[in-house]
């Protein structure tokens, strides 16, 4: 669906005249497997070494940060007193503080986003390192690890030109089990993630991240005919995936196309049939070979039919939580069989796709909002329930993304939708379909139990 605002803004005369009356200038996003092209600092609280490992291990070159302290302040020619500024505008902030334990230390976090903030280029990015609240000792300590989440909604809802600020909150977690999230968050990938906390545990070795991590791995994505779906397919098969696209039949025309586009197979399937985690893995067995596996199952697939509470009947709500929530918990269970050919592999991945509806409410959608919501309890109850196989479940929780289903959004919602957020635009497909594939990676083994707002650090429910 076209955002003809944004088209309108970046135009020299659409710029002059929606910056004259101060309306909201959507910046042009950096996205893809691409590192910010000008420098990442790097700054850390105390001798905290995880950060600086990792972006090693990255083979990102990281500038010193500055520090804003009366001393290193300069005067501009008014007399007012100015933090230091780099030499050159910065491409990220990374900044360590896994140690920061008192609010003393929240002071040192300030003093090194300031300069860098001052100095961000666009598309920039912030990622704070700190530790999961609950892995810390002490009232302050916890607090303080609290504290920085607060700091980076706020730097999120502050930073400028499509730039995003994200949390990482790491507990026993080593350089080689943050890499991929790090990765992640400084790439155009995340360009539609900001404001976001994602924890990170540990499990013991994983992967080094690489640019085409699904290379001989199948991957099972539903509703992909079209939309987000289509995206995601894509995404998967431009880094190496085989794709299994699951759509329903009357879809089969769009859902060939996009499986023969991926060189992947299509599988015309109704998900709430009740066999279908059966025909999924048959299908897998029977195009793959019986010794094939699943690496991962994204549960895409999904449907509204939004009304008032008042207004809605057994068959609106029942038709919507069937979809988006029953189906994909009977196909997980099938799935999981370890013993089934053509099931998912042991360190297989299951991916949800939520939404901030599930997060939030919205009104017209609480057949909706309990499915979403349902998808992120059911994220929490599965993921420790298959740790022991190396299994990970995640869930991504879209915001206003530009597809059918949201182009049928009456034109004020829509507006509304698009701009209430930190990049003031929709996102794309391709933006939920890169955090999910971020989940799916065999890197990002130590990461599960999580759910991701994908929505441009969207008002609604933040
Ligand atoms: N577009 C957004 O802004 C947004 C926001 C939050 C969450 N989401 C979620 O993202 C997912 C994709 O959304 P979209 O905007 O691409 O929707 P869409 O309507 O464009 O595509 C959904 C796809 O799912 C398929 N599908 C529906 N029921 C099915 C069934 N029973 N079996 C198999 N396939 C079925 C449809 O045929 C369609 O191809 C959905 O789960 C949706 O709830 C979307």
């Amino acid at each position: 669906m076209a955002d003809f605002y944004s088209t309108l803004t970046r135009s020299p005369l659409g710029k002059t005249v929606t910056g004259s009356l101060g309306l909201p200038q959507p910046a042009s996003l950096r996205r893809g497997r691409t590192l910010p092209e000008r420098p990442v600092a790097l700054g850390a609280i105390g001798a905290a070494g995880l950060a600086a490992q990792t972006l090693a291990l990255l083979g990102v070159d990281a500038v010193d940060a500055l520090l804003d302290t009366p001393e290193t302040r300069t005067t501009d020619d008014e007399g007012k007193a100015r933090p230091p500024a780099y030499e050159q505008r910065l491409g990220g902030l990374v900044l360590d503080a896994t140690a920061a334990r008192t609010i003393a230390d929240l002071e040192t976090v300030r003093a090194l986003l300031r300069p860098a903030l001052r100095s961000m280029g666009s598309s920039g990015r912030v990622v704070v390192l700190g530790v999961q609240p609950e892995a810390v000792d002490g009232v302050e300590a916890t607090a303080v690890a609290q504290a920085l989440e607060g700091i980076v909604r706020s730097v999120g809802k502050e930073m400028r030109s499509g730039g995003t600020a994200n949390l990482v909150q790491v507990a026993g977690t080593s350089a080689q089990e943050l890499a991929s999230t790090l990765l992640f968050l400084l790439e155009g990938r995340s360009a539609y993630v900001s404001g976001q906390p994602v924890r990170i545990g540990t499990v013991g070795q994983v992967p080094a991240p690489e640019a085409r991590p699904f290379e001989g791995q199948i991957v099972v994505v539903t509703g992909a005919a079209r939309g987000i779906g289509a995206g995601i397919a894509r995404v998967f098969a431009r880094d190496g995936a085989t794709v299994v696209a699951v759509d329903v039949p009357a879809a089969g025309q769009p859902l060939a196309a996009v499986a023969n586009e991926m060189g992947g197979t299509a599988l015309q399937l109704d998900i709430t049939a009740p066999d279908a985690g059966r025909r999924i893995a048959a299908h897998v067995a029977g195009r793959y070979g019986d010794g094939s596996r699943i690496h991962a199952v994204v549960h895409n697939a999904g449907i509204t039919r939004d009304k008032l509470l008042v207004n809605t009947d057994e068959e609106r709500w029942q038709s919507v939580l069937e979809v988006n929530l029953a189906a994909q918990l009977r196909i997980n269970d099938v799935l999981l069989d370890p013993e089934l050919p053509g099931g998912l592999s042991d360190g297989g991945r299951i991916v949800g796709v939520a939404s901030t509806s599930g997060i939030a409410g919205n009104r017209g959608q609480s057949n909706y909002a309990a499915s979403k919501a349902g998808v992120i309890g059911a994220v929490h109850a599965l993921a420790p329930l298959v740790a022991h196989r190396g299994i990970t479940v995640n869930a991504v929780a879209p915001g206003f993304i530009e597809t059918e289903m949201t182009g049928k959004v009456p034109f004020a919602t829509r507006e509304f939708a698009r701009r209430f957020n930190s990049v003031q635009q929709g996102g794309r497909p391709v933006d939920v379909a890169e955090a999910i594939a971020w989940f799916a990676d065999p890197a990002s083994a130590a990461v599960t139990g999580q759910v991701l707002r994908v929505c441009g650090q969207s008002q609604i429910g933040a």
